[in-house]
This record gives structure tokens, C-alpha cells and sequence, in this order.
């Protein structure tokens, strides 16, 4: 029988840095990496192509019961049209209930037999994961999240406006966290990292600081 896959879970919210910190963790383990995020995100822009509302309940759970994994490959995935419908179809809790196996099953056999994997979004160490080896809570503060995001749009050549996605980004938040369903908030044994003064590499280190020391401790 195969050894049980590590889990490691982070959670956090929209441009805290988790995203950039999972993958490289999982580089560095080999574990397999997934996104929650996407396909939420997939999700709510499939629910957008047929005509309906995010927030319709019936259109949003039949995507995502429709979802294929052609669907997390759309190039359109990361912008924030995507962003807005995916915390809408969040909030349903039929939508979350729909997603859980794939991300449950991720975890526990990771593809191309990876030892391990890494999941980020915000329940995995709360809901998808509540047993994960390791669990951190990624955040920074909403003015520092909100320059990072502007920093990356205006990089991909997207027109971003300082206000507009800081304005954005405190909806999403408050959407996120004050849902019934899975709200975004940390694992009671999560490990916190504030991320507004460190760069990714200092984050990078301390987090996996935080994991190695976890680990050997067992
Ligand atoms: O992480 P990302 O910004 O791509 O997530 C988009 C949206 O998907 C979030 O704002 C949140 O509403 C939802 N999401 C979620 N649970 C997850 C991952 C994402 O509710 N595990």
C-alpha cells in the first residue's frame, strides 16, 4: 500500500502572497500543487457563459457539476471577472459541496505519485483538509494586498486604478469571510504569517522554517 500523501494547506485571502508561496513550496518538496481558487473561478465564469447570475444557485451548482479539467486551462481564468464570479459561486453552498471530492481526492492521492501536496484557497485547513499535516493562514494588510494587485495588473498590461481594486478587493473579502458556508478564516492550528513587510523569499523561508520545524517535531 502506498504511504499516506502529506498534506499542507494554506489558506489566506485575495493577494496575500499564498499562491506564489504553495507552488514554491511544492517545488521544493515535489509535492503536487492545487489552486483552489481556479475552479471557483472556473466555476463562476462557466455559470457568466450560460447566461445566469453567479449567484444563482440552480446555474452555479449545475457548472459546477458540469466542470471538466479543460475548463481550469482557460487563459481567462486569472482576471477579475473571474475573481468576483468565483466568490460568488463560493458562497453557495451547494456549489462547495459539489467541488469537495476533487479537492479531497487531490490530496489524498496526489497526481504523477507525489509524496505530498500542497493545496491553497481558503478552507482547505478548515474544511477541504481538516486534517492536513500542516496548516498556515497567509496575510497582509488590505492596503498592501490591493498595491500588489495593481503592481500585477499593470504588469500584464491590464489598466488597473488604485481605488477601483481596493474597493474590489474589501467586497471580496467581506463576501469571503461572511459567508455561512466555509467562511475564510484561519485553521484553529493554523500557523500565522503576516506578509505585508517581507518579500517572497522571506516568506518563502519563514514558511518553510515553520513546516520543517513542524514536521520534525512529530
Ligand atoms: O484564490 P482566488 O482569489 O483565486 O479565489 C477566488 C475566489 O474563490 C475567492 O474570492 C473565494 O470566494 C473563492 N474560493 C473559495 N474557497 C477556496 C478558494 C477560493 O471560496 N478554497
Amino acid at each position: 500500500m502506498n504511504a499516506r500523501s502529506t498534506v499542507i494547506a494554506i489558506d489566506g485571502p485575495a493577494a496575500a502572497g499564498k499562491g506564489t508561496l504553495a507552488r514554491r513550496i511544492a517545488n521544493h518538496l515535489g509535492y503536487a500543487y492545487l489552486d483552489t481558487g481556479l475552479i471557483y473561478r472556473a466555476v463562476g465564469l462557466k455559470t457568466l457563459e450560460r447566461g445566469a447570475d453567479p449567484a444563482d444557485a440552480e446555474a452555479a451548482t449545475s457548472a459546477a457539476l458540469a466542470l471538466a479539467p479543460e475548463d481550469l486551462k482557460r487563459p481567462d481564468l486569472r482576471g477579475d471577472e473571474a475573481a468576483n464570479a468565483a466568490s460568488k459561486v463560493a458562497a453557495i453552498p451547494s456549489v462547495r459541496a459539489a467541488l469537495l471530492d476533487f479537492q479531497r481526492q487531490f490530496a489524498a492521492s496526489p497526481p504523477n505519485g507525489a509524496p505530498g501536496a500542497v493545496l491553497d484557497g481558503r478552507d482547505v485547513g478548515t474544511v477541504v483538509c481538516p486534517d492536513a499535516d500542516r496548516k498556515l493562514f497567509v496575510n497582509a494588510s488590505l492596503e498592501v494586498r490591493a498595491a500588489r494587485r495593481v503592481k500585477e495588473l499593470r504588469e500584464r498590461g491590464v489598466e488597473a486604478i488604485h481605488t477601483r481594486v481596493l474597493k474590489d478587493m474589501k467586497e471580496r473579502d467581506t463576501r469571503d469571510s461572511e459567508r455561512d458556508a466555509a467562511p475564510l478564516a484561519p485553521a484553529e492550528n493554523a500557523l500565522l504569517i503576516d506578509t505585508s513587510t517581507l518579500n517572497p523569499d522571506e516568506v518563502f523561508n519563514l514558511a518553510l522554517r515553520l513546516v520543517s520545524a513542524g514536521r520534525s517535531s512529530d
